[in-house]
């Protein structure tokens, strides 16, 4: 019997310093939109950048706001469009539209957790209907000249179903996997099983990011050690910290890793505050906005988590930048701590099932 086709992989966007592990910014929904990046390119761009979800079905048209963050993209940087979907057509016709922007390439959503997204059977939900999957990747990968990604968990329940996931991944020729190592039903408690992103660099012929609490440098320098990825992929931690890719390079360089203080988060909050609040919001919008961010910020900030819990009960913009003031530029050259200060919990820390608090 004839060997089945492989598909040929396609070489990634050339990266910021070839011969360096790679970095991206993870997707993150309502976070990482064209302002959010713009504001961490000017601190130390990743290599990729990737869109938050574009819903994908019978009678969705790609969001303009998600759109804007790949044509007004001025960073420098490829940004990857990701997609959330299961109806075959409607992905195929999304991934046509977003190819003739000047996108990157496509990236399918396999990790989303919040019940009301996988119970349509869509994000991490795929992880039950693998034969659905696998004609999911098959449909992309023909429809996708271009590169073609996946970012997963390592399965629903758990890991029971990751080789196979792998099969397909490899099978359809996906040009990199990102994998955010925890189950859907783990949602983000406990440490990632990096052990995973380790399987999918034995297994695969594309580059893989790993993901999941890469909270530093130097995590990001254990975590590529383990694995051997190709690269890391972070979130939750370069909105704490927007540094952070440029002190991975410096790490992995063996150079001084830039130290922030507290005086020069500050000036971020002002960055982000700038880029990110909408004029035409009320106050109280731009407020929340604001502490959103300020919620990853504050783990680093005092290991008593005072700052946070005063920011959190401020109400215009006056009282919120008073404490920030207070908090951040009494002792300006303070180090800004490199990794949380444990016990000061974000709230929330991790995508919300629309409207509903995580758990
Ligand atoms: C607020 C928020 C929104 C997210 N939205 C997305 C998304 O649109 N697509 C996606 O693949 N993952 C999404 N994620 C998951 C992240 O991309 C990432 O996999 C996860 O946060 C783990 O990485 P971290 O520990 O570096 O944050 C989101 C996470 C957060 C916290």
């Amino acid at each position: 019997m004839p060997a089945p086709a492989v598909t040929p992989l396609r070489p990634l966007p050339p990266p910021l310093h070839p011969g360096l592990p790679l970095t991206a910014l993870a997707p993150m929904q309502d976070v990482t939109d064209l302002p959010f990046m713009a504001v961490i390119a000017h601190y130390g761009a990743p290599d990729y950048f990737f869109t938050e979800f574009f819903r994908v079905h019978a009678t969705s048209r790609l969001e303009p706001h998600i759109v804007r963050s790949i044509t007004d993209n001025a960073t420098g940087r490829p940004v990857f469009a990701q997609l959330i979907g299961e109806s075959l057509p409607d992905l195929a016709r999304a991934a046509a539209d977003l190819l003739r922007l000047p996108a990157a390439g496509i990236d399918l959503n396999l990790g989303c957790p919040a019940p009301k997204i996988y119970r349509k059977n869509v994000g991490g939900g795929l992880h039950r209907d693998l034969a659905k999957l696998g004609e999911i990747l098959r449909t992309l990968r023909a429809s996708t000249l271009g590169i073609f990604t996946v970012k997963t968990r390592i399965g629903f329940e758990d890991g029971a179903t990751f080789e196979r996931l792998l099969e397909l991944v490899d099978l359809h020729g996906a040009d990199l996997l990102s994998v955010h190592c925890r189950s859907v039903k783990e949602l983000y408690r406990g440490e990632p099983h990096y052990e995973f992103a380790a399987r999918a660099v034995a297994r695969l012929r594309c580059p893989v990011l790993a993901n999941g609490e890469i909270s530093s440098a130097a995590k990001a320098g254990a975590v590529l050690a383990s694995t051997g990825a190709a690269g890391v992929m972070v979130g939750r931690h370069a909105i704490r910290n927007p540094w952070i890719f440029r002190q991975i390079r410096e790490h992995c360089s063996g150079m001084p890793v830039f130290a922030p203080t507290l005086g020069e988060v500050r000036e971020y909050i002002d960055r982000l505050f700038r880029a990110t609040a909408n004029p035409a919001a009320p106050e109280l919008a731009r407020v929340s906005r604001l502490k959103k961010y300020l919620n990853f910020i504050a783990q680093s900030v005092d290991a008593e988590g005072r700052f946070l819990r005063a920011m959190r009960h401020t109400h215009t913009e006056a009282e919120l930048f008073a404490v920030c003031d207070e908090h951040l530029l009494g002792a300006p050259a303070t180090p800004f701590a490199t990794e949380p200060y444990p016990g000061v919990i974000a709230r929330p820390n991790c995508e919300l099932p629309l409207g509903m608090a995580c758990t």
